[in-house]
């Protein structure tokens, strides 16, 4: 037996209306990786903060024992000094400076408050080599990928010499290759001695990297389990995150699909924003009809998100030629607003630049993008709108204690689904949802397919981006897939599988 690193005893956090952390135990072994699962507003970030000294000892209670000393963090740089460093759940890298500076940002390698440069581009080079990126020190964090940040984060922790390392989802941005480059890092350092706490909605990947698992359910630890030699299942794991069976991850569908197209998108043709000369997508060609899901399957890079926000509005791109019809109609956009006026909505990906104003209330978010419907006469009915935001909450089960409450307060997957909410509450006739179930666990997942097939029902439309095949398999009538920002596939749902959709996805057209 190895011996327990960490011991977490009693833990309770209280937030003014949660109970956020009740009684939670952890216990992690010297060297393993230890993988921390639950639902959304479970609790995870928070007890992770309570480590890392984000919460403060002294605004929880409870014990904290690491290496067998009693902890008593006041600042992060105290958990950092007995090197526990944590990667939050939203990336925390400053898109504006260069990867060097973000490595050493309060840690500079300095004489006399002279930073030495060459010192510091040398160690970043050294460390960049450990985490296998070979990007140039000074290269810009904006210019590379979430994947390649995500590894700059982690070479950031090693120049703390990190010893126990905590993963917020580390994975939920990124496509299937950075997360399995990613996790094989993980292994990688597990060999030479480091320990890890990782936390992912995502339970394959912590079934095949992790040593032990912890599900936590409202606040409380429900169970913990050795993965290894396959003593526990998906399913039971499942079930003591969610308090219940759930035998099926998508709800039965009714389809009811007309004939007549709503959405067309017709010989669209994009340019970079600030690379003229570089064509992103070529003579895109998709429609979409009354009532029907269709999906757009394609790797990272191939064009997706581009795609959907040229079409909506504009907001991406130059030189963009082709046309978009509504209804057999030609509708031309200028702006965001023009597409939603049009009865356009799009769920982005990035909730944070697009989708949400995080300083205010789950309320104000809920009804943003359709004052008119809660407004008198251009006057706004607080109480239509404190109704209605109070309804949206219990349909997307969003876990707040008031819709009052500032949206920066809610867990990440309850982020996402007041994104989501909004856009549905702004009842457009087409919905494009880009990677809607990003970060949401797999309970709320069934109830978020449950309310876009309900739309589809209703004879909206549905654009659904997901880099989850089997999300896409199981939600959609037909699937476009779309390589090097050319559509190479249409495949109808009774011929959709991973295989083909992958055959069609890395399908190139450039040779
Ligand atoms: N600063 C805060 N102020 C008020 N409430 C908070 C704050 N931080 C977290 N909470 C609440 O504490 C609970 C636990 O949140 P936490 O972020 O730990 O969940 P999580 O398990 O990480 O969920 P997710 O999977 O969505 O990231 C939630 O109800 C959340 O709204
Ligand atoms: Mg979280």
């Amino acid at each position: 037996m190895t011996k327990t690193i960490l011991e977490m005893d009693n833990i309770t956090k209280t937030f003014p209306g949660v109970k956020a952390l009740n009684d939670v135990n952890l216990k992690v072994r010297q060297g393993e990786i230890h993988a921390l699962i639950g639902e959304n507003g479970a609790g995870k970030s928070t007890l992770m903060k309570v480590l890392s000294g984000v919460h403060p000892f002294g605004t929880y209670d409870g014990k904290i024992l690491y290496e067998g000393d009693i902890c008593e963090f006041k600042t992060i740089n105290d958990s950092e000094n007995k090197r526990i460093v944590i990667i939050h759940q939203e990336l925390a890298l400053i898109p504006e400076l260069s990867i060097a500076e973000n490595i050493f940002l309060g840690n500079e390698r300095a004489k006399k408050g002279i930073i030495n440069w060459n010192e510091t581009i040398v160690e970043t080079r050294e460390l960049l080599k450990k985490v296998g990126l070979h990007v140039d020190p000074q290269e810009t964090v904006k210019n590379i990928g979430v994947g390649q940040q995500q590894l700059v984060e982690i070479a950031k922790a090693l120049s703390k010499q990190v010893k126990l390392l905590i993963l917020d989802e580390p994975t939920a941005a990124l496509n299937e290759d950075d997360s399995e480059n990613l996790l094989n890092l993980l292994l990688e350092f597990k060999k030479q001695g480091m320990t890890a706490i990782l936390i992912s909605h995502k339970l394959k990947e912590l079934f095949k990297v992790s040593d032990t698992i912890t599900v936590l359910r409202d606040g409380q630890t429900i169970a913990t389990y050795p993965l290894k030699e396959n003593k526990v299942s998906e399913a039971q794991i499942i079930k003591d995150m969610v308090g219940r069976d759930l035998t099926n991850l998508f709800p039965e569908r009714y389809p009811n699909i007309k004939e007549n197209v709503v959405f067309e998108v017709k010989d669209w043709n994009v340019y970079h924003p600030l690379d003229k000369e570089r064509q992103i997508l070529h003579n895109i060609n998709l429609n979409v009809k009354e009532g029907e899901i269709i999906g757009i399957a394609g790797l990272m890079g191939a064009g997706r998100t581009e795609l959907a926000m040229s079409v909506f509005g504009r907001s991406y791109g130059k030189k963009i030629t082709g046309q978009l019809f509504k209804n057999g109609k030609e509708i031309v956009f200028k702006n965001v607003n023009d597409a939603i006026k049009n009865g356009i909505a799009y769920v982005s990906e990035n909730r944070k630049e697009y989708g949400l104003i995080l300083i205010d209330s789950v309320k104000k978010n809920l009804t943003l993008a359709n004052l008119k419907k809660i407004s008198n006469r251009n006057v706004l009915n607080a109480s239509k709108e404190a109704n209605i935001s109070e309804a949206l909450k219990e349909q997307m089960n969003i876990k707040t204690p008031s819709v009052e409450q500032q949206t920066v307060n809610l867990s990440g997957g309850n982020q996402q689904k007041v994104v989501l909410g909004k856009w549905i509450f702004a009842e457009p006739d087409i919905l494009i949802l880009d990677e809607p179930t990003r970060g949401i666990d797999v309970g709320a997942k069934f109830e978020i397919y449950k309310i876009i097939n309900e739309l589809a029902e209703k004879g909206k439309s549905i654009i659904m981006i997901s880099s989850e095949l089997p999300e896409l398999i199981g939600m959609c009538d037909r699937i476009y897939t779309l390589s090097e920002g050319r559509i190479t596939g249409e495949i109808q749902k009774d011929e959709a599988n991973q295989e083909t959709l992958m055959t069609h996805m890395t399908q190139s057209w450039r040779s």
